[in-house]
């Protein structure tokens, strides 16, 4: 699981750690006291330093992973940083050079390494992180919603790509979720918060576990004929 240090990745591993699998968390951050508290209660959880767009050690995750537990049964790529919130002719080429490594090469670096393990063992389940975003726009954030769209497409072509070879890839968009990032984004204007509220059928903002919720389905058996599946978990704001 990547970007796994806080917000929906941490939800994530902590659902799937509490629903039985061993989880590998992966992030440039350690998580250290929510890996002992899972451990402590005896679930199987680890860390893994891993930053998503450098290819090599994206690659000597995975082959640990096989390495050490035989198989890589379920994966998240879920990583993902904002670009500085401004219109689009604003952001700086290395702004979106960035945005770019992270939110869809890093998907694409995983993907790689998740698949190629995948194919060796004869199956699996992958979950890419898109957005609400990425089915649709929002203000100031043009290289990170064209990231998300990206992971759409990348999704629903490796669907198509290894479906009979029983690997399922399918992805998640949330939509505002009170994570790190969103509370970071709403710092920034003291009104958004409530504007997004009003714009929500929801009436709130979602929550980290909320995610976590559809990744486990997802990624588990009950999901089995679901495959290139682009899943909106937004409180119908998208609709
Ligand atoms: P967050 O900022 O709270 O957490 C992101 C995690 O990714 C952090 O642990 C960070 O250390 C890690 N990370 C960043 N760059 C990395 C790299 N190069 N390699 C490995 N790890 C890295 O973000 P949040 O909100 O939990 O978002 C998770 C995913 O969900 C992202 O892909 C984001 O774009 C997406 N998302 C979030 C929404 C929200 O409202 N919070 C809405 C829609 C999508």
């Amino acid at each position: 699981m990547t970007g796994s240090a806080m917000g929906i990745g941490l939800a994530c591993a902590e659902a799937f750690a509490k629903a039985g699998y061993i989880t590998v968390l992966a992030d440039i951050k350690e998580p250290r006291s929510q890996i002992e508290s899972l451990v402590a209660q005896g679930y199987k959880a680890v860390f893994y330093g891993c930053d998503v767009s450098n290819t090599r050690t994206v690659k000597e995750m995975i082959e640990w992973i096989a390495a050490t537990y035989g198989h890589l049964d379920a994966a998240l790529n879920n990583a993902g940083i904002q670009t500085p919130q401004r219109p689009m002719a604003e952001i700086t080429d290395d702004e979106f050079d960035r945005t770019v490594a992270v939110d869809l090469k890093g998907v694409w670096n995983c993907m790689r390494y998740e698949i190629l393990q995948m194919l060796r063992q004869g199956g699996g389940a992958i979950v890419n992180t898109s957005s609400q975003g990425g089915v649709t726009g929002f203000p100031g954030q043009a290289a990170y919603i064209a990231c998300k769209h990206a992971v759409i497409g990348l999704t629903r072509t490796a669907a198509i790509d290894y479906a009979a070879k029983h690997i399922r890839i399918n992805a998640v968009c949330p939509g505002v979720i009170r994570t790190p990032m969103a509370e970071e984004l709403m710092s920034r204007n003291p009104q958004l918060e409530a504007e997004l509220v009003r714009d929500i059928p929801a009436g709130r903002l979602g929550k980290p576990e909320e995610i976590a919720n559809a990744v486990l389905w997802l990624c588990g058996p009950q999901a089995s004929f679901v495959d290139g599946h682009a899943l909106l978990v937004d409180g119908a704001f998208s609709i």
